[in-house]
């Protein structure tokens, strides 16, 4: 009997301040290694050439570790899929260069990944698989928050995208301003756990009567409650922005559900790790009768399993292909 040849696909993921590099195989990830730049802390933001430095400084031994991981040899590589945007362009630049040179190295097919595609396909590796479509997606990260209709094998259409300030971005600049670090989305989280009200700061939710996105304002509507209180309780401030900002995200995404018919709801991308965000999107879905779907935690943000996974459906021909061609920094939609 002909035995069936696995195949080894290695992820690079390089698009802003994180670099991850995983190996994926029949659908499971076999090694994942993640650096998440702490350098960043210093500047409350992302300096994009010192993220593109780091990134060069790291990508190697993140490869061994990955090879030593997942126990093979670099010859048993299949394909790669390397992040090709958007994001920043310098440092999509150096894992995309880094990838090319392993490829020719090795001849093997380098496909060039959208990063948001990335985070969607992050839902393949979850307990719940999303087996009919189409499914309703929240993609909530530092670079982007939309909407998004997902059918598979197709990709996937923009509902709206936010018209300002991503959620992510509104927490972490949130955070800077309480001095709370940098990424502030986990921070947020942390002192929001310990609070007794979150009532007790009323924001108000952006866009109660309108469609879209629109974090901005929430910011400016924190900025002006911190310099009006003298002694900020800070667990009772955090959950309540972090509520008007949830609050917002599900909204706007129950309006969506009355509009056309889902089979489930997704939360995906960096904001997705928080717990209350997944409680009530999960009660959102049960509402609605609909499945639920959110990645395992580690892979809600940013990581190297996400190129790996669209990248081997790509070799496996269950979508369509994009070879690695070059980098770009915006969001580009497929038809
Ligand atoms: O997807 P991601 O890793 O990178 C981008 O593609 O932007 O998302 C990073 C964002 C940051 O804004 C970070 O503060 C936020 O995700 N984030 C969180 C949590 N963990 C990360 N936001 C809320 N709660 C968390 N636990
Ligand atoms: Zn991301």
């Amino acid at each position: 009997m002909a035995t069936v040849k696995n195949t080894y696909i290695l992820g690079i993921e390089t698009s802003c301040d994180d670099t991850g590099l995983a190996i994926v195989s029949n659908g499971e990830i076999v090694a994942f290694e993640k650096s998440s730049q702490g350098i960043h802390q210093n500047t409350n933001g992302v300096v994009p050439q010192i993220a593109a430095q780091e990134h060069l400084r790291e990508i190697n031994s993140l490869f061994q570790s990955c090879l030593d991981g997942a126990g093979i040899e670099i010859e048993e590589i299949s394909a790669i899929g390397v992040t090709s945007g958007p994001g920043l362009i310098g440092s999509l630049a150096v894992g995309a260069s880094w990838a090319l040179g392993l490829s020719q190295n090795l001849n093997l097919p380098i496909y060039g990944i959208n990063h948001l595609e990335g985070h969607v396909f992050t839902l393949f590796f979850s307990d719940e698989k999303p087996k009919k479509f189409p499914v309703l997606v929240l993609l909530a990260s530092g670079g982007h928050t939309m909407l998004l209709d997902w059918s598979y094998p197709k990709a996937f259409k923009r509902i709206f995208n936010t018209r300002d300030d991503s959620a992510g971005e509104a927490l972490d600049k949130v955070a800077t301003m309480l001095n709370l670090g940098f990424p502030g989305g986990p921070e947020i989280e942390r002192h929001a756990e310990q609070a007794k009200d979150e009532l007790s700061y009323r924001f108000t939710v952006p866009m109660r009567n309108k469609t879209g996105f629109s974090f901005s304002g929430l910011k400016t509507e924190a900025r002006k409650k911190i310099r009006e209180h003298d002694e900020l309780n800070l667990a009772d401030f955090c959950a309540s922005f972090q509520k008007a900002a949830f609050d917002h995200l599900l909204d706007q995404s129950e309006k969506q559900l009355s509009l056309k018919q889902y089979h489930g709801i997704a939360i995906v991308g960096g904001v997705s790790a928080n717990q209350k965000l997944r409680k009530q999107f999960q009660s959102l879905a049960q509402d609605h009768s609909l499945c639920f779907f959110a990645p395992p935690l580690k892979l809600s943000t940013d990581n190297g399993a996400m190129p790996a996974i669209v990248a081997e459906k790509m070799l496996n021909g269950e979508i369509e292909t994009s070879f690695l061609t070059g980098v770009y920094s915006r969001f580009k939609s497929k038809k």
